[in-house]
């Protein structure tokens, strides 16, 4: 690093659990690009974002809590992002920050690859931000989305939002889905023995998609895997939505093989199983 090394990272709180450094600082190093991407823990966001944007920055990622809350300090926000109403992306340009969403674009991608979504009756268990971009995704592509939530108000919210049904996690037992995506961090590493509902809940033949990442393999995919479900790894969206943030930050299009490699042998290091 030098004095003009431009600095990305994440920002979040936890984020000791994310790879998101691995592939963005594999694929500066590739394409030759001076800059490095680091881990902000954070918890006052608003602090945070005033200090850094005196500094020689790319960008940030966003993650858990912070992609609602975010878009309160930014110069702009693309449409996109609004109207998912969440922000997982900071993009520094002319001395402005602006808020954008790959996590919508970079789910929707990892789920085509299993599933049509028109017409598909689609269960999403959590109501966060990443509730929002996935409800937003799905509604797009002709899917009939359900939110489920521990907090069922926070569900009727995007509900209303985005055309949804919605409700508290025990309706998930009267409800016929294709497709089911978890989007609380039940399951995230380090408390991975646990799923957000149990086995007997998970439709047979349905397609099952934990956006967790760490571990490779949750819980809630080991189930879906024994009741005979196709399966979608977090993974696949931390992958596909880093390199859309690659390509906001550098303009230049992501080595998406060269990222996917570095991550999956990190976490094949760190013990997990494919
Ligand atoms: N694969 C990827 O690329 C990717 C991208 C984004 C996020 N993620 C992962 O997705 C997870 C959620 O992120 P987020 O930013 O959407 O978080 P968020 O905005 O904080 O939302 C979390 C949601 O999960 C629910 N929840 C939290 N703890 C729960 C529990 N113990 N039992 C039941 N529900 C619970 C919350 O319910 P309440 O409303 O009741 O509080 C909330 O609706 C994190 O693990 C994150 O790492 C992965």
């Amino acid at each position: 690093m030098n004095k003009k090394t431009k600095i990305a990272g994440l920002v979040g709180n936890p984020v000791d659990h994310s790879w998101s450094h691995v592939m963005h600082n594999a694929a500066f190093d590739a394409l030759n690009i001076n800059a490095a991407y680091l881990k902000f823990k954070v918890d006052k966001l608003e602090e945070f974002i005033d200090y850094f944007r005196s500094l020689n920055i790319m960008g940030f990622s966003v993650t858990i809590p912070h992609k609602m809350e975010a878009m309160k300090y930014l110069d702009k926000i693309d449409n996109k992002a609004k109207k998912i109403g969440a922000v997982n992306t900071i993009v520094a340009r002319n001395n402005k920050l602006i808020g954008c969403n790959t996590d919508c674009d970079g789910a929707v991608k990892a789920l085509k690859s299993k599933t049509s979504l028109n017409r598909k009756n689609a269960v999403i268990l959590g109501a966060g931000g990443s509730a929002r971009a996935l409800a937003y995704g799905l509604s797009e592509n002709g899917a009939n989305v359900t939110i489920l939530n521990r907090t069922a108000e926070k569900a009727k919210s995007i509900a209303e939002d985005f055309e949804c049904g919605y409700g508290p996690l025990k309706d998930l037992k009267n409800i016929k889905y294709d497709i089911l995506i978890n989007t609380t961090p039940v399951g995230m590493h380090p408390n991975a023995d646990i799923s957000p509902i149990p086995k007997n809940l998970i439709n047979k033949g349905s397609v099952v998609f934990d956006i967790v990442f760490n571990p490779y393999k949750t819980k809630l995919l080991e189930f879906a895997e024994k009741n005979g479900c196709a399966t979608i790894h977090g993974i696949e969206m931390l992958i596909n939505g880093n390199a859309l943030q690659f390509e906001l930050w550098t303009g230049k299009n992501a080595p998406v093989q060269l990222m996917r490699k570095k991550v999956m042998d990190c976490m094949k290091n760190a013990g997990n199983k494919n």
